[in-house]
């Protein structure tokens, strides 16, 4: 689905923007260009991107939680 018309740009294309780091609307419109001519899509964009980056950490959540799947400690200098 468009999120972006002016610029063209899909839910996919923010979800996988939210994958490689993108935390809000403003990092969206730095890699994507969301929102950086009428600003319609901001709104939908920022629903899109939350939902991602809660979908994300339920995956993470279930990753950690496999039996097997140990949790990275960092060792002190
Ligand atoms: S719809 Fe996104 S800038 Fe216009």
């Amino acid at each position: 689905m468009y999120v972006c018309i002016c610029k063209g740009i899909t839910d996919h294309q923010i979800r996988a923007a939210a994958r490689n780091g993108a935390v809000s609307v403003r990092a969206l419109n730095r890699e994507l260009g969301v929102a950086s001519q009428c600003s319609k899509c901001s709104r939908q964009a920022r629903e899109v991107l939350r939902e991602a980056l809660l979908e994300g950490q339920a995956d993470t959540r279930r990753l950690v939680e496999q039996p097997g799947v140990q949790q990275w400690v960092p060792q002190s200098a």
